[in-house]
């Protein structure tokens, strides 16, 4: 009898244009070593320069997704197990929130919750910008839609010149919680 190989689950990672995805390979490669699948759907302004894309294709063995498939295409990922939204940005939390659909990232996250698969957010906001009412009123939007969220993280410099650490794992104990 031949033995089927287990199937890894697949994580999509989608990626939003915030200053902090400059470091996503740490995240592809947490979940790699977590044992989970990796598929990247980045925003269309994050592919501006925002991360590394060959060395995350290099990472993930896949090619980036960005835009939508025509409709004689295949998927070119698999049905995702968990979703992971990070770095994620004032913008498109307030959009998907709003169930706005026009990029693929955003298509994605709001069909994502319907699906009924786990979804983590790590936001990237500044303060100021997060005091806005609309982005409160999309968090608890999105929250009451059953997606987890990580700490709020503003990115500001602290003290010593430094970034706090974004804490890319973070994403990943939250879709593995149960
Ligand atoms: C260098 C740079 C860093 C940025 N960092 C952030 C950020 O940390 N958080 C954020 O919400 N927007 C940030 N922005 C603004 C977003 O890129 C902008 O709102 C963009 O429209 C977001 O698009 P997206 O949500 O489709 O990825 C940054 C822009 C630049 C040029």
């Amino acid at each position: 009898m031949i033995e089927q190989a287990a199937r890894k689950p697949f994580l999509y990672v989608v990626v939003c244009a915030a200053g902090v995805a400059a470091d996503l390979g740490k995240l592809i490669t947490a979940a790699q070593e977590r044992q989970w699948e990796v598929g990247v759907i980045a925003t269309p302004v994050a592919m501006n320069g925002f991360f590394d894309t060959t060395a995350v294709e290099a990472r993930t063995g896949r090619r980036i997704r960005s835009a939508w498939r025509t409709p004689g295409e295949p998927r070119p990922f698999p049905a995702p197990d968990a979703v992971v939204v990070a770095p994620a940005t004032f913008n498109t939390v307030n959009k998907w929130a709003a169930g706005i659909a026009d990029t693929l990232a955003l298509g994605t996250l709001c069909e994502a919750a319907g699906l009924g698969v786990p979804i983590a957010v790590l936001p990237c906001v500044a303060d100021a910008l997060a005091a806005h009412p609309a982005y409160r009123d999309s968090l608890e939007r999105l929250r009451g839609m059953g997606v987890r969220f990580g700490e709020p993280y503003a990115g500001e410099p602290g003290e010593d010149g430094g970034r706090p650490d974004f804490g890319w794992e973070r994403a990943l104990e939250l879709v593995e919680r149960r």
